[in-house]
């Protein structure tokens, strides 16, 4: 993602890999609308691109009176923390955001837009250094010729850049190893088969798509070595929301024995929620289960479910590796631990 200050330019990751378009965002509105629509979507991007948001908003708003200003943005704001629940760095970047229009409340509206931008832009900029901090970490863990299955997308399409679970590919890579991916296609969004498989085409890195139901007979020929897969939110417990299907996978890689890893920034970290169950899973529309892309193939009146995330218990979660470093066996204590070094 790009802002040049009075825009936001996002590809657009619902047409990928079949087109490669830009939408422009000018407010907060249309960010909050591309985060509702899975334009940008991913953890840490989605907080990047609030983190704009409401940058643009204030420079849009920035010739208004003070209180109607004031008023203004704690709207803006509102309108994004209600773009999407289950990702905590939505709201991590919107809190950073409201620390710097308080801490500039002195100052004049102009001044307070220019601000903001300067923190969004350090949102951005830290999400891509934390990342390469996670796969410099994680690739430790990666033997030379590994075979690491991922689901759903944790790229550079789902961060800043680089990636956290892809991250840790990409990082395994530039240390000279040889890894292969696993990319489970994850449905109903397909972020696996569009957007984790174009990002490691693009670098030929060997990928191999599945659909997500040959998981457990890929571990069970023996052809996974790890897997590694991103998160929405992680509780204070190491519990972790992550795309539906990962707490399948866990299970699957707990019975074959074979770790099972999270990569993600401690952005990603809410010790504000106890456990997993104190998660809140986003329910999508029914059109995204019974077809894709305007085709319809399940039978009109069919009762629908669609939670797009699922809960992995931190018991079946082998580390947690953040730009801290690795977590092995996650609990409470260490990862309070994690926020006090
Ligand atoms: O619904 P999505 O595509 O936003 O879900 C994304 C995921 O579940 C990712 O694994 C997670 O956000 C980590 S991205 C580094």
């Amino acid at each position: 993602m790009k802002c040049t200050g009075d825009r936001l330019d996002l590809i657009d990751q619902r047409i990928l890999p079949m087109q490669i378009k830009y939408i422009s965002c000018a407010n907060a509105a249309s960010v909050a609308a591309a985060i509702r629509d899975m334009v940008v979507r991913g953890a840490p991007a989605i907080g990047c691109a609030a983190a704009f948001g409401v940058a643009l908003e204030a420079r849009s708003a920035a010739g208004r009176p003070r209180q109607e200003f004031d008023q203004h943005m704690a709207e803006a704001i509102q309108t994004l923390a209600r773009s999407r629940p289950t990702a905590v760095n939505l709201f991590w970047a919107l809190s950073r955001m409201k620390k710097i229009l308080i801490g500039n409340s002195g100052q004049s509206n102009a001044e307070i837009a220019h601000a903001l931008l300067v923190e969004a832009q350090s949102v951005l900029s830290e999400d891509i250094e934390t990342n390469h901090a996670i796969g410099d970490a994680g690739a430790a863990l990666v033997p030379p010729d590994a075979c690491i299955m991922t689901h759903c997308n944790a790229g550079a399409l789902a961060t800043g850049g680089h990636g956290t679970a892809l991250g840790i590919v990409r990082s395994a890579r530039d240390q000279g190893k040889r890894p292969t991916v696993i990319a489970t296609e994850t449905r109903p969004f397909l972020q696996g088969a569009r957007l984790t498989a174009w990002e490691l085409v693009q670098e030929a890195i060997p990928v191999t798509l599945i659909t997500d139901n040959m998981a457990g007979h890929m571990m069970r020929r023996g052809k996974v070595n790890l897997v590694i897969v991103g998160a929405d939110r992680v509780a204070a417990n190491g519990d972790v929301a992550n795309k539906i299907g990962t707490y399948t996978l866990a299970v699957l890689a707990a019975r074959h024995g074979i770790p099972f890893y999270v990569a993600a920034p401690l952005s990603t970290v809410d010790l504000g929620t106890a456990t997993g169950e104190d998660i809140q899973i986003e329910e999508r529309a029914a059109d995204e289960v019974t077809g894709y892309a305007g085709t319809r193939w399940a039978p009109v009146g069919v009762s629908v479910a669609n939670p797009a995330f699922d809960i992995t218990s931190a018991e079946l979660v082998t580390a947690i590796v953040t730009e801290r470093g690795v977590l092995r066996g996650p609990d409470e204590s260490k990862i309070r631990a994690l926020f006090e070094r």
